[in-house]
């Protein structure tokens, strides 16, 4: 009896008070309580200054509502304060350092729902996990979502950069505005400038057999749009997600850092992903690599066989030999295989007549030289499931360890029909890619994918994704090719959220079949992409022919690396320009790149980075006195010096323009 007493008083204690987590440095805290209605909310604490008020939380659901009618059950607290090494990454060690509430809640229905709140150094999650009601009665373990309630009620109008939620594949400009002027549904995720000189980043983690996030703004607060089911017609229907009990949702993440530097830096998405599922993951390797496809996208060649056809036996041949005698370790090849008369009919087993795919993947072998398959499905992701295994298996025998995957098509057809790729139908169907390839010792880039969400820590054989309007928008965009700005927005936002297949590297700016569109950038912008966007299969897309127009200029880019020990943003402003420097795994040799809007600019860079006490000499890549990326973007200079920890180093960087800067130990 005194423990049955004992019990009901500690429920009511719980279940009046207000309910908080610490971050480890006790700067940030996450607050929970129900209201009168038993709706849960949250709110987020950062030294004093409240930075999301009281917020709803919970689910809508055809069978119940979870919104409301909640009853608090208990509290549970759990701490993590751990160090995990990478498959891969711009870190090579990630320290995870969390404190954990979860409040464990009982709908009227019985549906228990609990939400489990990690506070970080630098930023907050929390996630759904749901469990069907324990009365036999009760019992039904099935739920169909149609919203979620979760919201962010930030205190203040800051400025966000963001895309539409139907921008195709991801692949618009982004834009910055007040929140309080957003009217359209937004991609997750956004970025926010605050108001106190702070920054937000909102996406979501370890997105799993659920819809992908949106969101919009309603009644003063960023909300949660979830991507929808389409039904036959294509058209929207109101379901959101079908998920049995027990299940939990991805985590809902906001990145709070004080400055740029350490939004950049933040690792909290990696961390609430699940460690690695891959036993040995020892195959996988990040490599740089060429390809047989600037030339389609310039028109130059074509994907189908026919009198310019790229991916020919001769011109792989000549491609493996270049990347040989250049130190670049893979060739991506698109055009090979039966399919592209109509987009329709892919095969990924059948080679075009002109293409020996076992003659070359003998001499790719004998050069240790890796090929990267390429697998277009033209949207037709049920058709790519059914001969997956004999797909890999064909390019596993190959010793093809690497392949693109493509999805050219707004609505793409899965088994459950046409849906929109963010879809759940589509994450699950993207994962069954990952979760087979792998199987097969195979690693993918995946092009229209789903916006990234972390699960490369889990399934370290995704290595990157395209979700950006990447470098090919340059070659035959109408608009005449992304405005130079559209570089110094990425590593803020799309990049955030995981590598990206961008394709940096245009040594050749003419365009002879669309005059009017170009690479707006000088070569040394180029060059500088290479240090700002990561990504571990790091194309390098021009034509092996231009890159030997400049050939002291394309050492660069032999001997960056993508593959990091320690990275850091130097200096930079989200749509102005950035500066980031990296470390080479396993080595003491940095890297520093920088690029810059159309606004030339004058650029420090302390190199305090360096070991104490050792010289470096450095090869230093700028942008030449008169360089434009309109009028002089071949202006380039390389500079030879040696450097010491306490040097600073002074660029200039030209309108479109940009820098690279490689430095050795020479002790
Ligand atoms: C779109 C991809 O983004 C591009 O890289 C590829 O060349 C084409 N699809 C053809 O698959
Ligand atoms: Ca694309």
């Amino acid at each position: 009896m005194k423990r049955l007493l004992f019990f009901a008083v500690t429920l009511l204690a719980i279940s009046c008070s207000k309910q908080q987590v610490l971050s480890p440095d006790g700067h940030t805290h996450i607050a929970f309580r129900l209201t009168q209605a038993g709706a849960p909310e949250y709110s987020v604490i950062q030294d004093g200054d409240t930075l999301i008020q009281w917020s709803a939380l919970g689910l809508s659901c055809m069978e119940q509502d979870l919104t409301t009618g909640f009853r608090l059950m208990d509290i549970d607290r759990e701490s993590r304060s751990e160090r995990w090494e990478t498959v891969w990454g711009e870190e090579h060690w990630i320290d995870d350092r969390h404190h954990e509430m979860t409040v464990e809640l009982e709908h009227q229905s019985g549906i228990r729902m609990n939400i489990v709140f990690r506070a970080f150094d630098d930023g907050i999650a929390f996630r759904y996990e749901l469990v069907p009601a324990q009365s036999e009665a009760e019992a039904d373990d099935r739920l169909i979502i149609l919203d979620e309630a979760t919201e962010y009620r930030f205190t203040a109008d800051h400025q966000a950069w963001s895309i539409p939620w139907r921008t195709e594949y991801y692949e618009g400009l982004w834009t910055k505005s007040p929140l309080s002027e957003i009217t359209d549904t937004l991609c997750s995720p956004v970025t926010l400038e605050m108001t106190n000189d702070h920054y937000a980043f909102v996406h979501e983690a370890a997105l799993t057999d659920y819809p992908a996030q949106n969101l919009y703004m309603a009644d003063g607060a960023l909300k949660t749009y979830l991507t929808p089911w389409l039904d036959s017609t294509a058209h929207v229907t109101p379901v959101k997600a079908y998920e049995q009990m027990p299940f939990v949702t991805p985590w809902r993440m906001v990145i709070l850092a004080r400055s740029l530097p350490e939004m950049v830096a933040s690792r909290i998405m990696l961390n609430l992903n699940e460690p690695c599922a891959i036993e040995d993951p020892s195959w996988i390797k990040p490599m740089k690599f060429i390809g047989i496809w600037w030339g389609m996208h310039m028109k130059s060649m074509t994907w189908e066989q026919g009198p310019i056809h790229g991916a020919t036996t001769t011109n792989m041949e000549r491609y493996l030999r270049f990347a040989k005698e250049h130190g670049i370790e893979a060739v991506l090849a698109e055009g090979w295989n039966l399919g592209w008369e109509d987009w329709k009919h892919f095969s990924f087993t059948e080679p075009y007549s002109d293409w020996d795919m076992d003659y070359l993947s003998q001499l790719a072998d004998s050069l240790g030289v890796a090929i990267i398959g390429h697998n277009e499905t033209g949207g037709n992701a049920a058709d790519y499931e059914d001969v997956l295994d004999e797909a890999y298996a064909y390019h596993q025998k190959h010793n093809i360890r690497a392949i693109k995957t493509g999805y050219v098509s707004p609505i793409i057809r899965t088994k459950d029909g046409l849906q929109l790729n963010k879809g759940q139908s589509g994450v699950r169907h993207y994962r069954k890619v990952i979760e087979t390839a792998a199987k097969y010792h195979i690693c993918i880039d995946n092009h229209e994918p789903v916006m990234p969400t972390g699960l490369q820590r889990t399934w370290p054989n995704l290595m990157t994704q395209e979700g950006v309007r990447g470098q090919e928008w340059n070659a035959w965009s109408q608009d005449g090719g992304s405005p130079c700005n559209h570089v110094t927005i990425l590593p803020f936002t799309r990049i955030m959220a995981g590598p990206v297949d961008y394709t940096p590297g245009v040594f050749a700016f003419e365009n002879p079949v669309m005059p009017q569109t170009r690479v707006h950038s000088t070569l040394t912008g180029q060059l500088g992409l290479f240090v700002c966007f990561y990504s571990p299969l790091q194309m390098a897309c021009d034509l092996p022919e231009n890159y030997m127009r400049h050939p002291e200029a394309f050492r660069f880019i032999e001997s960056v690396p993508c593959d990091w020990e320690r990275s850091m943003l130097i200096d930079g402003r989200i749509g102005e320009y950035c500066i980031f420097a990296r470390q080479r795994r396993g080595g003491e040799d940095w890297y520093i790149g920088g690029i810059t809007n159309e606004n030339a600019r004058n650029i420090t860079i302390p190199l305090s980075m360096l070991t104490e006490g050792k010289t470096y000499s450095a090869r230093v890549y700028h942008d030449d006195d008169d360089a434009d990326w309109q009028t002089k973007p071949y202006a380039y200079v390389i500079d030879q010096a040696t450097f010491t920890s306490t040097d600073t180093i002074r660029l200039r960087m030209a309108s479109g323009g940009g820098l690279a800067i490689e430095l050795k130990p020479e002790n």
